[in-house]
């Protein structure tokens, strides 16, 4: 019965279409749908889930140039397996360069024969081909409690002239209710079916989940693909994805998660392959597609292999490069369990990478020092002292930790340079009287504690990855990078890096697109800016009269690498950025003719809000005068920030940063353009899938465009 029902259904839209209209998709056997991505001159790859077939080995994937499928093109008989989630993925080959293809799977013969939807599909232009190219960019998309209106939109716009979208990460969200930016009470919410192979996080009697095995992640993948717009976005056109973090875990490095902000080693290589292989099952990239659709997910596929960063000539007007950004990447500079009194850059190596006069300028403004190992040794009732209270505050905020493996831990921390501001800080926390006076400080070398940077915790984001002081903070990765070398801020990681020089300098496109996870943008919050300081009222306390960077977790944090890239882009004239990951619009010239768009998120929580939910959690900021005015002008104080700024060459030219929407580019061989689609965050949470005239309305267009190696606004 079901086969007659889907054939009929299918024969009926088909017949009833207008041109270009596609079945609506089916349930039955393909209630994923179908899925195209990494689009190349001659080949296509096409996803399709066939869950527990009763002939594992009858099914055939069919591409034709028409809907009707009377010239087959291309067709191949594929296996479905288990092993792979019951995911397909096949390479359709022998096609022609910049042509619309229609495909379709069929499961079956004769009586037990049953068809998937028909997905659409587009090969690249040869690298020689003067085509104009259109293509959308989206990122973030966030299921639990909120609608893929942004999607709705795009396909209500843009059905028969996009080429491609490129999906710059965060497909998916690793958690399932994380009270931050998730509300789990919605219907539209992720269920994990084998809870103890996840990881429990929040309230322990009412927890909530992070993906771990592999059955976590699939799931993710299964729920998502059930919203009926987001299947016909891949039904309609070929993906280009890339990962960012929540693909794996927030705020990730490598194979590194930073729930416990370093309470606890989070390193998992199991968890990290779990989440790329359902990532390699789920998107149609061209990593692990094998001969007959199965797909081959080996380890040199895997953690510590993965190579997802991949370019697509695509005509002689567009080389299309897209990065990975949380693979190679080291641990954000200022680790989460940094021990807020640490010194991390003395006087001797300031005053050796920035020279005498440059630090006798800012040495006042720096913080005075002992060495405590020594200093313990002379005077071992402060060391005691010192390590009692330190090893209170682990235990206070890691009630894991015994005490004496606090005390150790403490005292591990104070053997070295370690700041007076932070000892007498503890002191006046415990009712003790504070041992370094101002009289002793003045004459105590100086140089930058961790707590100068914003670190006032023993674990936390909050001054390791979030919000920090943006001047200690540059004077730290500095020294780093003069001391260390650039190994610490290899964002990239070597071999990305050299391919990625390799691609942009030999390409003979017009315009080279990177497409970035993270934002390049500087998000600095200058309070000492003279468009800035007016605002501030007169009781905003002198500590925070100056420079804030919302998060070292995007190229703020690799502040030297991200010169060297900027460098890199240089030497390749007509490159530009567009990344993801931020949930915020940013329009941005780096100088020298290099630009950076940042669309807004489809859904997922704004950095509007995430940043106003921080600051008003954070136990000091939340009380600062005037933060709740403060909030509410982010984006102009992100872009005046940054208006002849002495500490960033960059310039934000438009923001907005409580938008959803995405972003369409059009690039010929004289310009390129970037309209911005954004509607309002508050709608993210109704649904308007049948209704696109209402829709319609709720959403702005902004365009700016490239000519001539200027930016200006409009067409
Ligand atoms: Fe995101």
């Amino acid at each position: 019965m079901r086969r007659w029902m889907t054939l009929v259904v299918f024969m009926v839209v088909v017949a009833v279409g207008g041109a270009g209209a596609l079945p609506a998709t089916a349930e039955g056997l393909f209630p994923a749908s179908v899925a195209s991505g990494d689009p190349r001159p001659d080949s296509v790859i096409l996803w399709t889930r066939v869950v527990e077939p009763a002939m594992p080995d009858a099914l055939l994937v069919e591409v034709a140039t028409e809907m009707d499928f009377a010239d087959v093109v291309f067709s191949q008989a594929l296996t479905v397996s288990a092993d792979n989630g019951w995911c397909v993925k096949v390479r359709a080959t022998g096609l022609q360069p910049y042509t619309t293809y229609y495909y379709r799977f069929v499961y079956g013969s004769g009586a037990d024969m049953e068809i998937s939807p028909v997905g659409r599909t587009k090969t690249t232009p040869t690298p020689e081909m003067d085509v104009p190219v259109r293509f959308a960019v989206v990122y973030c998309q966030d299921y639990i409690g909120r609608y893929y209106n942004a999607y709705a939109k795009l396909l209500n716009d843009h059905d028969e002239d996009i080429d491609f979208v490129v999906h710059l990460g965060d497909i998916i969200y690793e958690t399932t209710g994380d009270p931050s930016f998730q509300d789990p009470s919605s219907e539209r919410n992720i269920e994990f079916s084998d809870t103890d192979v996840a990881i429990s996080l929040g309230n322990p009697d009412d927890p909530y989940f992070a993906a771990a095995g592999l059955s976590n992640y699939r799931e993710i993948y299964e729920t998502y693909r059930s919203d009926p717009v987001y299947r016909q976005v891949h039904e309609r056109w070929p993906m280009i994805v890339t990962w960012d973090d929540h693909e794996f875990s927030n705020d990730a490095w490598g194979a590194t998660s930073t729930y416990f902000n370093g309470r606890v080693d989070e390193f998992s290589e199991e968890r990290k392959r779990n989440a790329e292989r359902a990532f390699f099952e789920w998107v149609p990239t061209e990593v692990g597609v094998g001969s007959d659709g199965t797909i081959n997910i080996d380890d040199s596929v895997l953690w510590p292999n993965a190579n997802i960063h991949r370019d697509f000539p695509y005509g002689s007007n567009l080389h299309l490069v897209l990065t990975d950004s949380r693979t190679y990447r080291p641990d954000h500079l200022v680790p989460e369990d940094a021990f807020p009194g640490t010194i991390a850059v003395d006087e001797p190596t300031l005053r050796t990478v920035l020279g005498d006069p440059f630090v006798d300028v800012i040495r006042e403004s720096l913080d005075a020092y002992v060495d405590m190992g020594v200093l313990g040794l002379m005077l071992p009732i402060l060391r005691q002292t010192t390590a009692s209270i330190a090893a209170q505050a682990y235990m206070a905020e890691n009630p894991a930790l015994g005490f004496v493996d606090a005390i150790r831990l403490a005292e591990s921390h104070l053997k070295g340079n370690v700041s007076t501001t932070y000892v007498n800080a503890l002191y006046a926390a415990a009712g003790l009287n504070p041992p370094f006076s101002p009289e002793i400080q003045a004459v105590l070398p100086r140089g930058v504690s961790f707590m100068f940077m914003g670190k006032t915790a023993m674990y936390s984001s909050s001054g390791s990855r979030n919000i920090l002081f943006w001047d200690p903070f540059n004077l730290y990765a500095g020294a780093l990078w003069a001391t260390m070398g650039s190994a610490v801020q290899n964002l990239l990681g070597d071999q990305q890096m050299a391919w990625l020089a390799g691609v942009l300098t030999q390409s003979p496109a017009t315009w080279k697109v990177v497409g970035n996870s993270i934002m390049m943008t500087p998000l600095l919050v200058d309070f000492t800016h003279p468009q800035i300081a007016p605002l501030l009222p007169p009781e905003f306390p002198d500590t925070f009269k100056t420079r804030m960077l919302l998060t070292a977790d995007q190229w703020d944090g690799f502040p030297q690498n991200r010169l060297e890239l900027f460098g890199l882009m240089g030497m390749a004239p007509g490159t530009v950025v567009i990344s993801g990951d931020i949930h915020a619009t940013f329009v941005t010239d780096h100088g020298d003719g290099l630009y950076e768009f940042t669309g807004p998120a489809i859904s997922s929580g704004t950095f509007g809000d995430l940043v106003e939910r921080a600051v008003l959690g954070h136990p000091i900021l939340g009380q600062l005068p005037g933060i709740e005015d403060l909030l509410a002008m982010l984006p102009q104080l992100l872009q005046a920030s940054t208006m002849d700024s002495p500490v960033t060459d960059s310039t934000i030219l438009y923001d907005q940063t409580t938008n959803h929407g995405f972003m369409v580019m059009d690039v010929t061989d004289e310009t390129l353009t970037a309209t911005l689609q954004e509607i309002d965050q508050s709608e993210v949470f109704t649904n308007y899938y049948d209704d696109p005239s209402t829709l319609d309305g709720l959403f702005t267009t902004t365009v700016f465009t490239i000519e001539d190696g200027v930016l200006r606004p409009g067409p």
